[in-house]
């Protein structure tokens, strides 16, 4: 029998931070509101040149170090997001490049703050059936980028970081010992990010209307989550056969500190057994567990065969849940980490020679085979018909659809600045 043990963990959170007060400069609010209500007295903020595949990388080699790993050895790279560096390529695969990990397949995965367990799941899930001995497993986000920084419900909430975990397959009982996954997509209006998908593209029409960014019903969302917190911890401790008093360490989704009293309170746990860093970070949806669980392991509350539980909930809806026994680190020697960053160096040249034998391949043999040149149009291709039946090329009112080439970019999309991948990634390298 084989088991998936977390054997490396890392996490990265950018250097800026934001304080309440900072806040309250810019939308109606106060530190002592936001202290009270959520329990976040400060979030980071990426710069322009952190993303969320740079911030992955840099925990991902984080993880890789505390395990005396290399990024060759790795068989899968899961990063759970919901702030992908683009729809696609996904995220994974930039980390899977700027890692060397030339046997991985790696995709992204989208349950919003419940991912990073999805992930660990899914990941636990391959080394048991025997299909990968080694995955990684990331939680990274830049919420600050989707989020109304003038709608103070939502903006006080968020904050920008990334944790992961490395998992190694074992014939030592331990690791990974029950998950649960749940969703119910009933309640998906109540916290979604409305344009910006296939259903309705960002237009100037929808970032006027800001729905380009996150819409949430807080009540609703807060209701959700006292109830599942408290119902997934019982039955993922049930599953894995424990009491509840025989956990050590709960490591819960930071969305809001009253929720994790509530959960505390009604399972009948002291609160100093919840890992708490909310006040530090805010909400960092799927970075959040993987943060917590680095931060739990750096400052020894962890020690080996540790009972941990931890829960995550979040849009979808989804939740979810994971019951483990702390392993052992072996952390990475010094000449082992300066292996491994040469293995990055490597990586990042064969990367661009790989694109530059892309290039050249395409200028020699590109034009040389007529057969795969597209045909010659012999007559307009026929349109199809635009949105509400209207004629082609034409909105219901009538007007023309804006076209990539002629419509310009609204300046809310550019303004972050967001760096090119090549640079972002160079720098979570070094
Ligand atoms: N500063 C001051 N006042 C505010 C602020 C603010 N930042 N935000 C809201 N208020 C006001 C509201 O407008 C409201 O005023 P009103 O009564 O005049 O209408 C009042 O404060 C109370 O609002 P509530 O929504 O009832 O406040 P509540 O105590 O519920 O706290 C909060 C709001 C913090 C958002 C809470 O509902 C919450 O944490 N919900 C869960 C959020 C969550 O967990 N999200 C998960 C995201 S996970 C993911 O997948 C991304």
């Amino acid at each position: 029998m084989r088991y998936a043990h977390i054997t490396g963990w890392g996490k990265y959170v950018p250097q800026r931070v934001v304080t309440n007060d900072e806040l309250a400069q810019t939308v109606e609010t106060s530190d002592g509101w936001i202290r009270d209500r959520t329990g976040i007295a400060e979030r980071r903020i990426a710069g322009p040149s952190e993303t969320t595949a740079s911030m992955a990388i840099a925990a991902a080699i984080g993880a890789l170090d505390v395990a005396g790993a290399s990024g060759s050895q790795l068989d899968l790279i899961i990063v759970a997001t919901t702030t992908p560096e683009h729809l696609f390529p996904s995220t994974a695969c930039l980390v899977q490049d700027a890692l060397g990990a030339a046997r991985a397949g790696a995709f992204d995965l989208s349950a919003a703050c419940s991912g990073f367990v999805y992930g660990l799941s899914l990941g636990a899930d391959a080394i048991k059936a025997g299909s990968a001995n080694t995955v990684l497993v990331i939680g990274s986000e830049t919420l600050s980028r989707i989020v109304n920084w003038k709608d103070r419900n939502t903006c006080v909430l968020f904050g920008d970081g990334a944790g992961a975990v490395l998992l190694q397959g074992s014939d030592q009982p331990g690791g990974i010992l029950s998950t649960l996954l749940r969703a119910d997509g009933s309640g998906g209006e109540l916290l979604i990010i409305p344009a910006g998908g296939s259903r309705q593209p960002v237009t100037p029409e929808a970032i006027a209307q800001n729905l380009h960014t996150i819409q949430m019903n807080g009540r609703e969302v807060f209701r959700f989550a006292s109830r599942v917190m408290d119902r997934a911890t019982r039955e993922i401790i049930y599953k894995a056969g424990w009491t509840t008093d025989q956990v050590d360490l709960f490591v819960p989704h930071q969305a809001n500190l009253r929720i994790i009293e509530m959960a505390a309170r009604s399972l009948g746990v002291p609160l100093d057994k919840f890992y708490c860093n909310i006040a530090r970070y805010g909400n960092t949806s799927a970075a959040s567990i993987p943060i917590a669980l680095t931060e739990a392991a750096e400052s020894g509350l962890l020690r080996p065969k540790d009972r941990v539980v931890m829960v995550g909930f979040g849009a979808g809806l989804t939740w979810a849940a994971a019951a483990l026994e702390w392993g052992e680190p072996h952390p990475a020697s010094r000449s082992q980490k300066t292996l491994s960053r040469l293995g990055y160096g490597v990586a990042s040249v064969r990367s661009r020679a790989r694109r530059l034998f892309r290039r050249v391949e395409d200028r020699l043999f590109g034009t040389l085979d007529p057969t795969l040149q597209p045909a010659p149009a012999r007559e307009p291709a026929r349109e199809l018909p635009g949105r509400n039946g209207s004629e082609p090329g034409r909105r219901g009112d009538g007007k023309r659809e804006p076209t990539p080439a002629s419509d310009p970019k609204p300046e809310s999309v550019t303004a972050n600045g967001t760096p090119s991948d090549q640079s972002a990634l160079e720098e979570a390298r070094s």
